[in-house]
Parts: C-alpha cells; structure tokens; sequence
C-alpha cells in the first residue's frame, strides 16, 4: 500500500484509542515537541499500525489544543481535542480513578460520580463522531480499551456500513465487582455494539459473556472459550457478536535485534560498571501505578537486607517509573510511599556512593531500556493485577545471551505464558522474599533452561501474531 491519503472518509483500518502512540509535549518557552506515549498499549500496537498503514484516532496528550489531522511514517494520526475539564471528569475521573481500579480487583477504592459517567458518555460520544468521519466505506475499526467501552455502538449507529472489532487492555473483573458499577448495563450494552469483543484472557470473555445475560438478556454460547480458539458468540438483533481471547505481545524480533546490538552490550556493561559492578543486579520497570507492586518489591528486599539474607554489598536494585496519571489522588499517594521506602532502604543499608536502590522517575528510551534489560540478573514483575504485563516480555526478548531471572506475579496475564518464570503470589510476602532469594541464587544452568522457555514463547507469540489472530477472527484479514 502506497502513502494514505488524509482526510476524511478515506481509511479503510482505523485504531481508535484514548491516546495517540505520540504525547504533544509543550516546553516552557512556548516549544512543541512530539514524544511516545506512555504505556503497553502503545507499545504493542505502534509497529502494527505503522506496518499497515492505518489510521489512529486518539487524544494527543495535552487539554485544550486543537491539532490538523498528520501523517507519521505510514500511519495518520487523526488527534481528537479534549478540554481541561474532559480530562478531569473523563480521563482522570471515570476512567482512571472509576474503571482502573474497578477492573483491576479494586486494589484502590473505586469512585462512582455521576458527573464523571456523563462525561465518559459525551467525550466517548465525540471519539465515535471522529472516527465515523475517518473511516472508509466497509472500513474495519478498531477500538481500543477501558475509555473507550461505548463507542463500539455509538459507531455502529452513525456507521452500520463498519466493521468493528474492541479489544480491552486491562483485566476485565469478577461479575462480583462488575456488578458494583452503577452503568454496568450501559457498558455492556456499549461493547455489544462491535462484531468481536476481545480480553486476554478466556476467563474475561466468560465473564463478559455472562453479564451479557444477566444485564442485557442475550443468549450466549454455553461452551468454553479458548485462547485464540472457540470465540463464544449471541445474537444481537441480526448480528452474531463474539468474544474471544487474545493475549497480547510484543515486537520480540525487533527488540531481540536491538539486544543485540553493540551499542546496547557497552551500554549495559557501562551501567553495571556505573552501579559499582555489584554481585547481582535487580530491575523492576513500570508506569508508577499502585497496581504494578512496585512497594511489595520494596518491602520484600528491606525484608531481606534487614534479616541478612541479601547483602548491601552485593544487590543494586534499580526502578525504572515512568511517570503516570499525576493529578490523580491515588497515584500522588502511591508516589509519596514508594519515596519514602527508597529513602528508607538507602538511609539503612547504603553506603557513600552506593544507594542500595536507584529510583529513576523517568521515561528511557527504548535502547538505554534494552540496556537496563540486559544489564539486569533479575527482573522483578510483581503486579497485584495486570492484564497482561508487557515488560515482562520485553526482558525475555532482550537475554539472547540466556542470562537473566524472571520474577513474576501470578496475577499478571502474562503468567500463563511465562511458566518457566518464578511465579509469585504478591500478597504473600515471604512468598515474594522466597522467590527473590531462589532467583538470586539461581545456579546459572537452570537459569538458562528457564530462559530458553522463556524466550520460545515470546519470540513465537509476538505482536504480529495477536494482532493478525484479532482480525482474522474479525474477518478482516485472510487466514494465513
Ligand atoms: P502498562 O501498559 O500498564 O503500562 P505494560 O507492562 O503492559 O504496562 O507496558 C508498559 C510499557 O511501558 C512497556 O513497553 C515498557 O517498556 C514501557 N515502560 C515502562 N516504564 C518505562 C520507563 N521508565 N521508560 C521507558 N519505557 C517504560
Ligand atoms: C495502560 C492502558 C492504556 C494506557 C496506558 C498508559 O496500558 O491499558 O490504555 O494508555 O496504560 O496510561 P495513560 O493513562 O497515560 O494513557
């Protein structure tokens, strides 16, 4: 396919998502600059979009700006405008401090205000609008995640012509805790509105499936769904909607291509070289969020540092956090106490010129990440909940060399992946304490065993794999 046009009516595939793949950065001196936006979702579907040439509709990052439609190396961008007070009552409110926590096992309360709900229905209204001018006549759309779970229908009324197809990043929860939700028929009745209706996990499908009968009154399959396999389906009106599981990936080869650069091998030298050459190397990298256990890994290595189990001497441990939903009052909370457990490790067991941890509130880049990757004996993954967990991935896709220890909660997605990982129960401390030890002591012959497992899940279930299995079950894309 040659260059896309820009403009209205001319795409034929279109992602919509809350965010662009790119953030309008703004200095202070009145400069604009365009960075990566945070988070997997980007990660994962960045390299795909770009490679087919489609288009993305989505916020770019910042209230109140108004940017022209652009094209970015194969893909158009097509930015939808959001006010202070959308990103305040949509974004920040009943997305991220309503639905984030709600579906990721209500780590953190869940605030239900009505105002948030009607912004959410509004700005979800106005994604629809915007796409519906983007698409082609027959285009495939494909929405994406939690903030966007009622333009699937919205989309179906303006344009019946589409092919729509909703993929949801996150865990979709319990019925339980589903239930709580004072819209839980309208989101459902949202989400019914696309031809598939995606999750990780066989288990979110089930769930999703049976709320579709309890709250809307559809019919559903009885049968088991599998993993990219037996989607269940129920009739809506004269269409047959299903829901299936997809678990997501990554880039692999392109990451395991740059690990292996010798850019990225000085570089991850240099960085041990920089810590003091330390016996072992812990990594934890996440977006700063309360769901990714980032205190629980914390507690767990003061634990052992205090009983002597780990020497000061012998373990760096680096976080790496991009920052995250900043204005929200659970993240400014979660930040204050991670800080102070930092300072307090460091103000126990380190000595001049050698923190024990390093605590980078920072976004790398991806080279200077595959160089933490490598650099690192042990990466620490420890999520209370996680839909998938892409970081996780990214650290086996970087130990070409065979090195390096997974450690994993079990509650991330990707868990039932990464079965050659030291899989933990985050809630069990001496659980988390054990496995960090096991991992560290690691005879290096079984660490390379678990890696080579590792690394053939990763590198054969990739990106490209979850994205083309999504849309063949979309029937958008011939079987391969
Ligand atoms: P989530 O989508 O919840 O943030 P994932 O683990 O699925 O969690 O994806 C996180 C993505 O963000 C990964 O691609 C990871 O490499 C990237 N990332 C996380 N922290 C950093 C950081 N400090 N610098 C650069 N990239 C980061
Ligand atoms: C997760 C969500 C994405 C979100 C990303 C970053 O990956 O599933 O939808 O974009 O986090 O969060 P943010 O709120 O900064 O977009």
């Amino acid at each position: 396919m040659g260059q896309q046009e820009i403009g209205n009516g001319s795409a034929d595939f279109v992602v919509v998502a809350n965010r662009l793949p790119v953030d309008l950065d703004r200095g202070a001196d009145g400069t604009q600059r365009w960075t990566a936006s945070p988070g997997g979702l980007v990660t994962a579907l960045e390299p795909f979009l770009r490679s087919r040439k489609g288009a993305w509709v989505g916020w770019p990052g910042v209230p109140g700006v108004e940017v022209d439609p652009f094209s970015d190396e194969g893909m158009v961008l097509y930015p939808v405008a959001l006010t202070a007070e959308d990103v305040r009552d949509y974004y920040e409110g009943f997305s991220n401090a309503t639905l984030w926590p709600l579906y990721h096992d209500v780590v953190e309360r869940p605030v239900f205000d009505r105002g948030w709900w009607e912004s959410y229905v509004k700005i979800n209204r106005r994604f629809a609008e915007a796409s519906a001018r983007v698409a082609a006549g027959g285009a495939t759309v494909w929405v994406q995640d939690y903030q966007l779970q009622l333009v699937p229908s919205m989309l179906r009324e303006l344009r019946p012509d589409l092919r729509i197809g909703f993929f949801l990043h996150i865990p979709f929860p319990p019925v339980e805790l589903f239930m709580q939700l004072p819209w839980r028929a309208e989101i459902v009745r949202g989400l019914i509105g696309a031809d598939l209706v995606g999750f990780h996990r066989p288990g979110g499908a089930q769930n999703f499936l049976w709320l579709a009968r309890t709250l809307v009154g559809l019919e559903p399959s009885r049968g088991a769904v599998g993993v990219r396999s037996r989607p269940g389906m129920m009739q809506v009106g004269n269409r047959t909607v299903r829901v299936g599981a997809f678990p997501i990936s990554i880039d692999a080869a392109k990451l395991d291509t740059l690990a292996r650069t010798r850019q990225v091998a000085e570089r991850a030298a240099e960085i041990r070289r920089d810590l003091g050459n330390p016996r072992t190397v812990l990594l934890g990298v996440d977006r700063l969020d309360y769901t990714k256990g980032i205190d629980l890994r914390l507690q767990a290595l003061h634990e052992l540092l205090h009983e002597g189990r780990v020497k000061p001497e012998d373990v760096t441990f680096v976080q790496l956090a991009t920052p995250s939903r900043e204005r929200v009052e659970h993240y400014q909370r979660m930040r204050s106490d991670i800080e102070q457990m930092v300072g307090r490790i460091n103000g126990e067991f380190a000595r001049v010129g050698h923190p024990v941890v390093h605590y980078l509130h920072q976004s790398v880049s991806r080279t200077e990440l595959a160089a933490f990757y490598s650099a690192a004996d042990v990466m620490v993954v420890t999520p209370l909940r996680d839909g998938m967990n892409l970081v996780c991935k990214e650290y086996v896709a970087c130990r070409h060399d065979l090195g390096g220890v997974l450690v994993l909660s079990e509650f991330a997605g990707a868990a039932a992946e990464l079965t050659s990982a030291f899989l933990v129960n985050p809630h069990d401390l001496d659980g988390v304490k054990n496995a960090l030890e096991a991992a560290i002591t690691l005879d290096p012959a079984e660490g390379r065993r678990r890696m080579r497992a590792l690394r053939r899940q990763v590198l054969t279930h990739d990106v490209d794999r979850w994205a083309r299995s999504f849309l063949e079950a979309l029937g958008s894309e011939p079987a391969s």
